[in-house]
């Protein structure tokens, strides 16, 4: 996957970093299971002590996936370049995203095969920096190389920084699902998301 280095200005006003987005390899286990279970789970009070499980369950489930081998599977890494006018790339892994190929329901009969993506995340103390765009980016670049015309996410209803993010890059709401936990008021509901591809 090639370096890319473009600048692109934030909102916030801090500069957008310089990343590398490369495909994820057996090395990468170990953060990228830190970076999602950090971003995904909190490791304060009573979690703390789920925590560990979570975490090797993720570790466990990302190793299998890269093993798998599968067509039409990409877990993207972003790497923070520490001097963009040399291209030098530092080990620090500040984002992820995975990419996968999803066939739609056997009753689904006039859809098409699409892209999923899931697992987005960005390390804390590097976001709104431009890398999680940068990921969905590449994920579109990706998806239209293996030749899909759209992508479909899922994000809560209650993470209002991702559904910016998502709704900024042109996704928009396909579908908003409700489970049990729902109607208790236990969860928050499920968005699926769309974004249709077009060859630029
Ligand atoms: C959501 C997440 C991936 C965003 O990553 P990021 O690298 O900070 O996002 P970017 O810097 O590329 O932001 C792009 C745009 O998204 C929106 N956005 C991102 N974070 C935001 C925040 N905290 N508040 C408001 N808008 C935000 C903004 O519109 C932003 O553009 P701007 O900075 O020019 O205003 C990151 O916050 C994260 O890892 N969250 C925890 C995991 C998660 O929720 N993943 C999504 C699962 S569906």
């Amino acid at each position: 996957m090639k370096v890319t280095t473009d600048n692109i200005s934030t909102s916030t006003g801090a500069s957008a970093l310089s990343v590398y987005v490369r495909t994820a390899r057996s090395g990468d286990i170990k953060p990228l299971s830190e970076l999602l279970s950090s971003s995904f789970y909190r490791k304060a009070g009573w979690s703390r002590w789920v925590y560990p499980l979570l975490k090797l369950g993720i570790s466990e489930d990302l190793r299998q996936r890269l093993r798998s081998a599968k067509a039409f599977y990409a877990c993207l890494a972003a790497v923070h370049i520490s001097s963009p006018n040399t291209g030098k790339q530092t080990d620090e892994l500040i984002g992820t995203v995975e990419i996968a190929c999803r066939q739609p329901y056997l009753w689904q009969v006039k859809e098409h095969s699409y892209v999923y993506l899931s697992n987005l995340a960005v390390r804390s103390d590097r976001r709104r920096r431009g890398v999680a765009r940068k990921l969905l980016a590449t994920c579109e670049t990706v998806a239209m190389d293996w030749g899909f015309k759209d992508i479909y996410l899922h994000v809560m209803e209650d993470n209002p920084q991702a559904r910016r993010l998502y709704g900024k890059a042109g996704y928009q709401i396909k579908e908003t699902e409700e489970t049990p936990l729902t109607w208790l008021g236990l969860s928050s509901r499920r968005l699926l998301l769309h974004k249709p591809l077009k060859k630029h």
